[in-house]
This record gives C-alpha cells, sequence and structure tokens, in this order.
C-alpha cells in the first residue's frame, strides 16, 4: 500500500476504564472504537451486527448506542470468545451466534430480518486467542500445532506442516505470509519432520528461525509469516472473507453501512476491491483510516489495522459507472 493511500485518523484516546464492562480489559483492546461508532452511527431501534464478537468490547458500545429498542446480533467462530464476551453484554439488547460470518444471510433469514442497518467485521484474532498457548496460533507460548479458530471441524497447522508437500508448503508460507525465505523454510521443514514430527509451536519456530538468514532486515520475529500463512490456510481466512464480502449486499440493506478492519494487506485489498468494483457500494473511506499516535501508544496492536467503510447503495439511486469505476 502506498503512504499516501492511509488516511490517518486523528488521535482519539480509547474508549477508558480498566475493569468491569468498558472497553479496555487487560487483554484485547477494541481498535479505532471511536471511528467504527462515527461511521455507523448507530440509534435507538437499529439492528447491528458485529460479525467479529471477539471480547465485545466494540458490540458493548454498539449495543448500548442502539438501546433500549435496538439490538446487536454478534457472531464468533470460536465458541470461547462468545463466552468470554457474554458477561460484558448482560442487561443489553445482544444475541450471540456461534457461526462463521458467512453464513450471515441464513441466519438473518431464519431471524426473518431482511437486512440490518450496520454491520462491522473486525478481521483476525484476540490478544486472548494469541495469549492461550493451548490454541497453537503464537511462537512466543509452547503449545500444539493447532490453530483452529473453530476446534470443532477442520484440518489443524500440524496436519498440514506434517504431511503437506514441500511445495505446497512453500506456496502457502510464500501466498498468505509474503514470506521471501518461504522455500527454504518449506525444505527445513521436511527434511526435520523425515526425522520426527511437528508437534508444538516452540518447534516449528527454532526450525524456521534456523531457515532464515540471520539479518532479515524487517527486524520482526522470524516465524512471525510463517505462522501468519499457516493460521490464514488452517482457517481458510482468505476464501471465506472473499465469500463474506460478496454476500454483504444481501446482508445490509439500502442506506446501510460496512465497517471493515482487516490487519494485513491480504485482507485489505479484497475489502478495497469489493467496495471499488462493486455497483452496490459508496465509498465512505477514500483511503483506509488508520490508529492515531494515541491510540498505538495505548495499543501496539492498532498500528496495522486499516479500517474501510461503505454505505449500500439505494437501488432508486444507482450509481453511475464512469472513469473504469461505479461513482
Ligand atoms: C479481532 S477479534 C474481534 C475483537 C472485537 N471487535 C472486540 O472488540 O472485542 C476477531 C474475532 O473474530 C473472530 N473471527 C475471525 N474470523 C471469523 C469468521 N470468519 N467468522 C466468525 N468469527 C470470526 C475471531 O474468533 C475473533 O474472536
Amino acid at each position: 500500500m502506498d503512504a499516501d493511500e492511509i488516511q490517518s485518523a486523528p488521535s482519539i484516546p480509547l474508549v477508558q476504564g480498566s475493569e468491569g464492562k468498558e472497553g479496555s480489559l487487560s487483554g484485547h483492546v477494541s481498535v479505532l472504537p471511536h471511528e467504527v461508532i462515527s461511521y455507523l452511527n448507530p440509534r435507538d431501534g437499529q439492528t447491528i451486527i458485529d460479525a467479529t464478537l471477539g471480547v465485545g468490547g466494540h458490540s458493548l458500545l454498539l449495543a448500548r448506542a442502539v438501546s433500549p429498542t435496538g439490538q446487536v446480533i454478534g457472531l464468533d467462530h470460536d465458541q470461547n470468545m462468545i463466552a468470554r464476551a457474554l458477561p460484558r453484554l448482560s442487561g443489553l439488547p445482544f444475541e450471540a451466534v456461534h457461526a462463521r460470518f458467512d453464513m450471515l444471510p441464513e441466519i438473518l433469514k431464519s431471524k426473518k430480518i431482511p437486512g440490518v442497518d450496520g454491520l462491522l467485521a473486525d478481521l483476525g484474532i484476540c490478544s486472548e486467542q494469541l495469549d492461550d498457548g493451548g490454541r497453537g496460533f503464537s511462537f512466543s507460548r509452547p503449545g500444539p500445532l493447532d490453530m483452529r479458530m473453530d476446534q470443532s471441524r477442520g484440518q489443524s497447522a500440524s496436519d498440514m506442516v506434517n504431511h503437506y508437500s514441500e511445495y505446497d508448503l512453500a506456496d502457502l508460507i510464500f501466498r498468505y505470509g509474503e514470506e521471501r525465505f518461504s522455500r527454504k523454510i518449506a525444505k527445513y521443514i521436511v527434511h526435520r519432520r523425515g526425522e520426527r514430527r511437528f508437534e508444538d509451536t516452540a518447534d516449528l519456530a527454532a526450525v524456521v528461525r534456523r531457515a532464515i538468514p540471520k539479518k532479515d532486515p524487517s527486524g520482526i520475529h522470524p516465524a512471525t509469516r510463517t505462522f501468519q500463512a499457516l493460521r490464514i490456510a488452517v482457517n481458510e481466512e482468505l476464501a471465506v472473507l472473499e465469500g463474506f464480502l460478496g454476500k454483504l449486499p444481501e446482508i445490509v440493506k439500502p442506506g446501510g453501512v460496512a465497517v471493515i478492519i482487516s490487519f494485513h494487506s491480504l485482507e485489505d485489498r479484497q475489502v478495497k476491491n469489493t467496495f471499488r468494483q462493486s455497483e452496490y457500494w459508496e465509498i465512505l473511506t477514500r483511503k483506509p483510516v488508520m490508529a492515531g499516535e494515541l491510540e498505538i501508544a495505548n495499543n501496539p496492536r492498532s498500528r496495522s489495522a486499516r479500517l474501510r467503510a461503505a454505505r449500500r447503495v439505494d437501488p432508486n439511486q444507482p450509481k453511475i459507472y464512469k472513469g473504469g469505476k461505479y461513482r
């Protein structure tokens, strides 16, 4: 992404408070809370979807704003996150659904909701998921090589690392991790598993570290990109996101707003292209909105957050196709 493509958000303090129901728990801190509220503009009586509930920080703000007659429906495909979020949202007009967000058209149909006023998707994972060594998302916490968001189904990272061909591993690490040493890493993985299966995250992180030349200019932990790639592949994140983005016009009613926050360029590109190339959306953020300095200082994870928002176009006022774009 070009630097001039980035629209910087003003430095706005995070939701305050360090305990109880407020936004700043000791773990996950919701990113860009003021910007989310400002684009969605939730009001009493509205129906809003939080497609990625997490620990419920954004849902809490939204549910308060649509009270008392509106409702927020929060989805997460990780049952553990729903269990964490629910106590914070008690007493508010909120309902949790354990599902992947690309199931939303079916979910709304079953609830007889023809379209919602607003939708938020804050992609990726929560600090709680990353910090739980038992889930296998983090190279810095020893744990089983799992990485499934929904632990009730699908292949784990261990299945991929221990069984994929060297070519497929290199391809996956390159494509989803944008890792330039992907071939070397895949070669080291395949060599090592010939002696002994990979069982845990620390084991894999050590082999990746050995495969990468000592002077990687990026300065990030050598296993960062490989772990990101495996997580994306295990959860089929890009394919699920693409399906979900394509279904957004069925979910958000004309006049309603969709806000999507992504954390890496592969996701952000998909969001940008969906809003730009579809006749259904009027773009509200010409450039992605990013956290200001104050938010980044309080919440380092917000550094890579990119927010894009668009309004669902009213079919009675179609967009005009001009200069290769819908305007
Ligand atoms: C970054 S966290 C969201 C944090 C939340 N906005 C908050 O304020 O607490 C992302 C959450 O979305 C969930 N998630 C990611 N992809 C999903 C998908 N395809 N369907 C449903 N939930 C998903 C993850 O399990 C995680 O809990």
